[in-house]
């Protein structure tokens, strides 16, 4: 009946033997430290969703509100009929927002969280029966490679949410040049999340609710099932933080007493105040993003952003 099974493609980098090495040498580093992507279990996903729809929590809506209010502008500027390449997709929901505005020729789901993909493409194809679709388990954070059997005609590479915040801004250059040549001629869609006062970043971080709270921890529980480790949730606390210099959020976890974890042969103390360090994100102003986009070899670039300007969206050619 469904002519348009989406296809799957899962690359190798996406494997655990890959996941587990990496694991290892950031927890023996001082301090230790594990990549943001490892927030991104199955529950990750879950209680990621939940953040976003957090009173203080606001990139994600004014992101939406955004595309709302200038979606025809947006689609004006970067055409329709590309094929749409969804990086980070998560639940797709975002992309396919945009479906009705950009009408894409096929929809390339890119995400390193193979199972959520796999459902949310599976229910998208119901929706849209007439769009070939292809789910791409990848993990891109280290260099956007992605496989072959894609659409060749040019792209446009969509990457929302202000996940590029997670890159150093010198890997954030060259992530956005890996686009741009993975775009074969096509576009960009980014957003970006803005510096603002503190009195709004931190809640952001650290909401009333504790969700997010919920989210740093749990990754320990992904951690446990990848590398084996013995961690307790319950043993760390949920630590942000702003940089001004570096101009980033931190998030990181706490030992509350003295903590010995152990996997394959290997152990790590952290006595109590110790710290892992979860995640980077870098808050940009539009001039900077800007740069950081031609930079990147990108041009005609165009910006639109909500009245406060909380957040950006950047359309750009290849
Ligand atoms: C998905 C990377 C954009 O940095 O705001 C939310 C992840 N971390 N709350 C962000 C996140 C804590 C989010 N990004």
């Amino acid at each position: 009946m469904h002519k348009q099974a989406p296809n799957f493609i899962e690359a190798p980098a996406a494997a655990p033997a890959h996941h587990a090495a990496e694991l290892a040498a950031g927890l023996l580093q001082q301090p230790a430290c594990v990549a943001p992507k490892h927030l991104y279990d199955p529950l990750g996903c879950r209680l990621f969703e939940a953040i976003t729809e957090l009173p203080e929590y606001a990139a994600t809506r004014t992101e939406a509100a955004i595309l709302a209010a200038h979606g025809e502008d947006v689609a004006r500027v970067l055409g329709t009929g590309l094929a749409l390449v969804d990086l980070g997709a998560g639940n797709c929901a975002k992309a396919a927002s945009l479906f009705p505005l950009l009408q894409p020729s096929h929809y390339v789901a890119v995400d390193i969280a193979a199972g959520f993909i796999r459902e949310a493409l599976s229910a998208l194809r119901l929706r849209h029966p007439g769009l070939p679709m292809t789910g791409v388990a990848l993990d891109f954070s280290q260099a956007l490679a992605l496989p072959a059997g894609l659409p060749t005609g040019p792209r446009l590479m969509f990457y929302p949410g202000s996940s590029i915040g997670n890159f150093e801004p010198a890997h954030a250059q060259r992530f956005l040049r890996q686009a741009r040549e993975q775009s074969l001629g096509g576009a960009l869609l980014i957003g970006v999340d803005l510096v603002k006062p503190l009195e709004l970043l931190l809640p952001a971080y650290d909401d009333a609710l504790g969700v997010t709270a919920a989210f740093n921890r749990n990754l320990l529980l992904n951690v446990n099932r990848q590398l084996g480790t013995d961690f307790d949730p319950a043993d760390w606390a949920h630590l942000a933080c702003f940089d001004a210099a570096a101009s980033r959020i931190e998030m990181h976890l706490r030992a509350v007493r003295d903590v010995t974890v152990r996997w394959d042969g290997e152990r790590r103390d952290f006595p109590a105040g110790a710290t892992i360090h979860t995640e980077n994100s870098y808050k940009y102003r539009i001039e900077q993003f800007d740069a950081l986009l031609h930079a990147a070899g990108w041009s005609d670039t165009r910006c639109w952003t909500d009245e406060h300007q909380g957040f950006a969206v950047f359309a750009a050619r290849g």
